[in-house]
């Protein structure tokens, strides 16, 4: 990983291979922003305008400044700026400065060491700048190597130092700073490192055994039920989509419970769905892109990453993750439609089809969760293809009680992992009921996005401020890199999880 560092030196002291910049288009000029005065700013414009640069968002411009401290500048577009338009206000928000250091570092394939200068964008080097440049380093230069036989040439490598100026290095506001944005995004690479591990790695058990070696350096108490405990403790979801498969179903729990909480604390549970491949089960899917579904334990892997995460930040809160594990797939053993089971907790389900299988694990998983009484329910999954055709790939849709999922949803537009409320309507509701059980596991219409959170629902302790996020979408990127987002896995929603615990911690 690119060792990320602070330097308030001269750019000239630095022996760098390249300076990166911010520009910026303000009425349709291009503008170099500021922070990288050590440059002449004038001679600049001119060579990018000559260069035919706009300063718009994600544009990636170099060039050479001779003279200047490095051979290379990189100019990199953080879009337009100022005016009346609302949408592009100044001072410039972290995320679009996130979003330009992404850009900005796969463009120093091949260098070893350069410097970035967006932390100054607004005039004076800022801490929660300094943060969104860390994080846009880090995550933008994100890859999955694992399974290539051949290790990276240098050349196809983002620079492996980079100094990331401010006008003092050591200032404990800086330091804290690029501290926090290391932690942040070792978070999102090890839920992205998890999505993109192929599934003949990445089950039920694997996933759990590796999530209680992360746990264990951390001081998070790990409690994995398998088969067996399920059986007892009945779990009847997680068994029925699980029974398919030869790798058996697991719960995994993981509980950070820290000394030093103050007291009226509210405490915070996690859940997120694990299905380590989903065939679909009987009701089998198409072949056509079939090989996405290994991307169906995102939820998982993001809150197992957010609850290491406030470990690894030594939040004072209480947070449990409840982690259902289950591979779906179509065998003798596997469930079928028109089965009913029987939840943790006594509620009945009749299935009326095997791929509408993750609100099946998830209701034993929230059942669990509730049962420790947490103040707050945050729950996120690839629950739904309703969700893409609803919001787009990018969007996540976010359901729950009216408050708690305004606040999610806000949140994760303010950390850049875009997110939308979508409301719970009784119609839709209406079209779930069984004639069976005590609810069908699929509704009769269309908004199957919300069918799937009015089923979540069900399973919801009265009283618990809860919020579903649906990722079928955000979580996986298959197009190339943008931004800070890598192609793959996107490690969606973990900052937007931390965000809502950090907001929580601080105003209840
Ligand atoms: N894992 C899928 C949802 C999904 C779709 C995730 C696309 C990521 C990308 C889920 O288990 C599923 O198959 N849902 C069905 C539900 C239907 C049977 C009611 C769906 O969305 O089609
Ligand atoms: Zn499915
Ligand atoms: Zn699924």
């Amino acid at each position: 990983m690119t060792d990320l560092v602070l330097s308030d030196r001269s750019l000239d002291a630095l022996k760098l291979d390249a300076v990166i910049v911010g520009v910026a288009s303000r009425d349709d000029e291009l503008v170099v922003l500021e922070g990288a005065e050590q440059l002449d700013p004038d001679a600049l414009v001119e060579m990018l305008v000559a260069l035919g640069a706009k300063g718009s968002d994600g544009e990636v411009t170099k060039t050479v400044l001779p003279g200047g401290p490095a051979p290379v500048v990189i100019a990199v577009g953080l879009g337009a700026l100022g005016g009346d338009d609302a949408a592009h206000p100044e001072p410039i928000d972290t995320e679009r400065v996130r979003k330009a250091a992404g850009a900005a570092i796969r463009a120093t394939k091949g260098m070893s060491h350069v410097a970035i200068t967006l932390a100054g964008v607004n005039g004076e080097y800022d801490a929660e700048l300094v943060q969104a440049v860390g994080e846009g380093v880090m995550l933008g230069g994100y890859t999955f190597g694992e399974y290539k036989s051949e290790q990276p040439k240098a050349s196809e490598l983002p620079a492996t130092r980079v100094s990331v100026i401010v006008d003092k290095a050591r200032a404990t506001a800086n330091t804290s700073a690029l501290k926090r944005a290391v932690k942040i995004s070792e978070a999102v690479a090890m839920a992205r490192d998890f999505v993109n591990t192929p599934p003949n790695d990445l089950y039920p058990d694997s996933f759990a055994k590796r999530a209680k070696a992360l746990a264990q350096q951390l001081g998070v108490k790990t409690e994995i039920l398998d088969e067996r405990r399920l059986a007892s403790g009945g779990y009847g979801g997680i068994l029925a989509v699980g029974g398919g498969s030869d790798r058996k179903p697991r719960l995994l729990r993981l509980s950070w419970t820290p000394t030093g909480i103050k007291r009226g604390t509210p405490s915070v549970a996690l859940v997120g769905k694990g299905i380590t491949f989903d065939t679909g089960g009987i009701s089998i899917k198409p072949a056509a892109k079939m090989d996405l579904m290994k991307t169906d334990m995102s939820g998982a892997a993001a809150v197992m990453a957010a609850t290491l995460l406030v470990a690894a930040l030594e939040l004072p809160i209480k947070v449990v993750a409840t982690i259902p594990l289950a591979e779906n797939m179509p065998s003798g053993s596997a469930y079928r439609p028109a089965d009913v089971v029987t939840h943790r907790g006594g509620k009945r389900s009749e299935i009326l089809n095997t791929d509408a299988e993750g609100r099946v694990v998830l209701a034993d998983a929230i059942a669990r969760a509730c049962e420790d009484g947490p103040d707050y329910l945050i729950e996120t999954s690839t629950l739904t293809g309703a969700q893409v055709v609803a919001l787009g790939e990018r969007t996540a849709g976010v359901m729950g009680s009216e408050e708690f999922r305004d606040r999610v949803a806000g949140a994760g537009t303010c950390v850049g992992e875009a997110a939308w409320p979508m409301p719970l309507p009784q119609d839709v509701r209406d079209g779930m009921k069984s004639k069976t059980a005590d609810i069908a596991n699929i509704g009769t219409g269309p908004g199957g996005m919300l069918a799937a959170g009015h089923y979540l629902k069900e399973f919801v302790t009265d009283g618990v401020q809860w919020a579903h996020i649906d990722i079928a979408g955000p979580s996986y990127n298959s197009g190339g890199a943008y931004g800070y987002v890598a192609e793959g896995a996107t490690g969606a929603p973990v900052r937007t999880i931390l965000h809502v615990i950090e907001d929580i911690l601080t105003a209840g």
